[in-house]
């Protein structure tokens, strides 16, 4: 019977396997046979594989792990965006241009749109996302775009509590009666997990609760858009629920900060939407000096944060919001993996999905220390090298 077929992936500088919190390998060496980490450690101690690939000393990363992004979507908000940054408020109802243009877009158009902005997180080393419903906002638009995302990821939430859509302009409660009700029966199939926008202008905390408990009792696990525009009870309303994470975290209270680390939930923080609505950058070393786990993701929408870009994110996160450069790269990977409660990605210890990053720098380092360089030289996804 024929060998299963291994690579020997050597000369790597330095080599990011997340087993322990941070820990990297310098003068390092990994196996991946059969779509999985089958070995790491010194070069000098590698066995031998069927294959040899050489790093040319540059570093080797766990693949990012990109636990919120807003995928499926038609049209575009350039204006919107030009306009902030001319000193215009963010409104949380530039939503509702969105969901019209997504209303109105063909499956094969939303498709395309998805795949694409997908293949452009590829290629800047993103091998596991997650990705939102939210810009339908009626039963069949909100069915057909959870049923396009779980097309290309596993990781598919449904966010039919995004705003309340114009037809229901003033009844807020009739339409949580929906996104609880029919529209969470046309879902829950297609998805994984439950989120709502808990802020003032979307939902309060009664009816994010409501959500998120009936999307549970449907076997959604809960999860959360709390804290981003102002304070709020978007964090309780997670940790009450058993949400795996608390995303935005921007205005948090000792209240809440208690609340993340003991629930406990994952605070993802999403610098690209901060970047974009020139809101003030949550403060990540309060949140890692008070024990929380920090996430980093894109938060990737049309409108307040239209990047695709992990290394973007850590690049914002170790300038801006006094992250360490390993706790930036720990939070766009492993950070990533707890808030999706996956522990197949995210890091690269024996067993893991070989889903891995060569860039083409020494070390991690370089992601903040030459922001917006392209620097992803090769993507692997369990184990196949990506074109
Ligand atoms: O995460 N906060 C709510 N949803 C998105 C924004 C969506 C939009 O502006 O289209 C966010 O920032
Ligand atoms: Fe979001």
């Amino acid at each position: 019977m024929a060998q299963p077929h291994s690579t020997l992936l050597t000369g790597i500088s330095e080599l990011v396997t997340n087993e322990d919190g941070w820990t990297a390998i310098t003068d390092a060496a990994l196996v991946i046979q059969d779509g999985a980490v089958a070995w790491t450690g010194p070069a000098s101690q590698a066995p031998p594989a069927d294959a040899v690939l050489h790093a040319g000393g540059r570093a080797v990363l766990p693949g990012f792990v990109d636990s919120h992004a807003h995928l499926v979507f038609a049209g575009e908000r350039s204006a919107e965006f030009a306009a902030r940054m001319a000193g215009r408020p963010y409104q949380a109802g530039g939503i509702l241009t969105t969901v019209a243009a997504t209303r109105a877009a063909s499956d094969a158009a939303l498709r395309a749109n998805l795949r694409r902005l997908a293949a452009e997180m590829l290629g800047q080393g993103t091998t596991t996302f997650e990705c939102k419903s939210g810009y339908g906002l009626t039963v069949g638009d909100e069915a057909r775009g959870l049923a396009l995302a779980a097309e290309i990821t596993p990781e598919v939430t449904y966010l039919g509590a995004h705003v309340v859509p114009p037809e229901f302009a003033g009844d807020t409660a009739g339409y949580v009666d929906l996104v609880c009700g029919p529209m969470l029966q046309a879902c829950a199939p297609h998805a994984r997990w439950v989120d709502v926008f808990c802020e003032d202008g979307a939902f309060g905390a009664d009816e994010a609760a409501a959500v998120l408990a009936a999307g549970r009792a449907r076997g959604l696990g809960p999860r959360i858009h709390a804290n981003q525009l102002g304070p709020g009870p978007g964090i309780q309303v997670a940790a009450q629920a058993g949400a795996a994470a608390a995303d935005h975290c921007t205005y948090v209270s000792e209240k809440d900060l208690d609340a993340i680390v003991s629930a406990p939930l994952v605070a993802t923080l999403l610098p690209g939407a901060e970047f974009g609505t020139r809101h003030p950058y949550p403060d990540a070393r309060r949140l890692l000096d008070a024990g929380a786990t920090v996430a980093l993701a894109t938060d990737c929408n049309p409108g307040s944060s239209f990047t695709s870009s992990m290394p973007f994110c850590i690049a914002l996160a170790v300038r801006d919001m006094r992250m360490t450069t390993q706790e930036a790269v720990w939070a766009a990977t492993a950070g990533g993996a707890r808030a999706l409660r996956r522990t197949d990605v995210g890091h690269l210890g024996v067993g893991a999905r070989a889903d891995l990053i060569l860039l083409d720098a020494p070390s991690h380092a370089y992601l903040a220390y030459r922001p917006g360089v392209p620097q992803i030289a090769a993507v692997w996804q369990s184990g196949q090298r990506v074109p």
